[in-house]
């Protein structure tokens, strides 16, 4: 920190000498015997104290202090008078802004101290209005980027690996957060490619049974059999091959959590058995006559739906309902097209930095046929399409153009429908006028909750509602605030 500057006044100049010499060891000091000379030094320097007797050859020390005002308002004022003369100046002392008056004879230890305090809670509050500042400002940026398609795409948001900034990705997450701490199954839906793995991991991270096991099961590429086995383990000698005991997946990842993706493939025979593990909480190997308790919590995952397979007799209704504890869905990314910018950076970082290569960024141009595609294969493949990018690229270089794959390329560049103002979407969007007015509703609403930190009162004042009205929207449209809590807590 710079050393602190001290200005000090006085006529005698025998109380100037004793002044500067308390304070000369620790600051700046610099010594003035008239007012003018004072006021001529105040004019040009940055002063962090005045101490100023009461008269001065030529004007008070109070005109003094009231004309620093103006030139050095940050400056700490401090009187020094006689004792006679406390009375008369009580009624000036606020005009002066004087920080304290001391009467002479003054103590050397108690002055230097105040002086100290003086300048720390200064420089204190200081601190205190810069960081209000800063807060006001990210708080501003965190209200644009929800639900604006033109906003920074720096400023995303998580959910452990998850990054997104689209309404209804918030929505999944902040349902899957909610589900996390509960100890119910999960059943996470979404097409190929859109983060269901990923997804499972976050809840398992959420969960207090992160400190475990997450084990992963692919249920689609085995055969009954050795599905069984794999996941309720076997005894040495219980079918051909069986040439030792195996441990399942279940009891190995007893007290964590296991993920069985694409349970839709599974068949009717291993449908029972899991749903009667489901219930009892209970795995036998095969081969084996006993019985194992193992506490594990199931994440299962599809990329069909499960009630259209249910409907359609594939599924087995009552293990259905059990895996849906809760049932979080996915959406294409076709669908939040908001995401684009932000996973495509996200992704383009993290693959520059794997292999050492250093990316300027994403061309306007390369971002507006990445917003235009419709994406089948979801992140993953938004991640190829990247991937393939960065390694094309040469080292401090844009990703443009050139570095697109041929289909990529060959799309028309100019403005897609994400990039339309977000009223101007919603209009588009289709439905009946019932439905888009919802949905502009939807939308007013949530903003105003997140710009007032969810404040009740505030939000509905700014929306012209009563409170009640407000409670009814939010319940309605069921809108939460734990994912902002969640992001909130993730930063510090
Ligand atoms: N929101 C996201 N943020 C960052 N990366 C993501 C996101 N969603 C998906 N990914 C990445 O995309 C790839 C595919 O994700 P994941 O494997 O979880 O999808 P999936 O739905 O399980 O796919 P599949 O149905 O094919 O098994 C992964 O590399 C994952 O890291
Ligand atoms: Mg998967």
């Amino acid at each position: 920190m710079k050393e602190s500057l001290i200005l000090i006044i006085d006529e005698d100049r025998d109380d100037l000498i004793a002044l500067a010499k308390c304070f000369s060891t620790d600051y700046q000091v610099v010594s003035a015997r008239s007012g003018k000379e004072a006021l001529d030094f105040l004019e040009g320097s940055d002063v962090d104290v005045i101490l100023s007797g009461l008269r001065i050859n030529d004007m008070s020390g109070l005109d003094i202090f009231s004309q620093s005002r103006v030139t050095r308002p940050e400056a700490i004022r401090i009187l020094v008078a006689e004792h006679h003369d406390l009375e008369a100046i009580n009624r000036e002392v606020s005009d002066g802004a004087i920080y304290q008056v001391i009467r002479k004879p003054w103590h050397r230890t108690a002055l230097r101290l105040m002086v100290r305090r003086a300048l720390e809670s200064r420089e204190l509050a200081r601190r205190h209005r810069y960081l209000n500042r800063a807060l006001k400002f990210s708080d501003a940026i965190w209200d644009k980027d929800i639900g604006n398609p033109h906003a920074s795409p720096k400023k995303s948001l998580e959910f452990d690996k998850l990054v997104f900034v689209s309404e209804s990705m918030m929505n999944v997450c902040s349902l899957a957060q909610r589900g996390a701490v509960t100890d119910l199954p999960i059943l996470i839906q979404g097409e190929t490619g859109t983060g269901k793995e990923l997804l499972a991991r976050a809840v398992h991270a959420f969960s207090k049974r992160r400190d475990n096991l997450f084990l992963v099961q692919n249920c689609g590429a085995l055969p009954d059999e050795l599905l069984q086995s794999e996941l309720f383990g076997h005894k040495r000698g219980a079918f051909t091959g069986a040439i030792s005991d195996r441990l399942g997946l279940f009891p190995a990842a007893d007290g964590g959590t296991v993920f069985l993706d694409e349970i839709s493939d599974v068949s009717p025979a291993f449908q029972v058995s899991l749903l009667r593990f489901l219930q009892e909480g209970e795995v036998k190997a095969i081969g084996s006559e006993k019985t194992r308790k193992c506490d594990v919590r199931i994440i299962a995952a599809s990329n069909r739906s499960l009630k259209a397979l249910v409907e359609a007799g594939e599924f087995r209704r009552d293990l259905y309902y059990r895996l849906r504890g809760f049932e979080l869905n996915l959406p294409p990314l076709r669908d939040r097209v908001e995401d684009i910018p932000v996973l495509a950076e996200h992704l383009a970082n993290r693959y520059a930095e794997s292999i050492g290569r250093k990316i300027l960024g994403i061309a306007l141009d390369v971002m507006r046929r990445l917003k235009a595609h419709r994406w089948t294969g979801n992140v993953r493949e938004l991640e190829n399409e990247i991937r393939r990018m960065v390694a094309l690229a040469e080292n401090g270089e844009f990703l443009n153009v050139k570095h697109l794959s041929e289909e990529l390329a060959a799309i028309d560049g100019t403005l897609t429908s994400g990039e339309l103002p977000f009223d101007q979407r919603i209009l588009n969007s289709g439905g009946t006028l019932k439905e888009t007015v919802e949905r502009i509703e939807r939308q007013m609403v949530s903003q105003a909750l997140i710009r007032n930190k969810w404040n009740h009162s505030k939000a509905a004042r700014e929306l012209g509602l009563s409170r009640v009205g407000l409670a009814n929207k939010i319940k309605r449209y069921s809108l939460d605030h734990t994912l902002t809590l969640a992001k909130i807590a993730g930063e510090t």
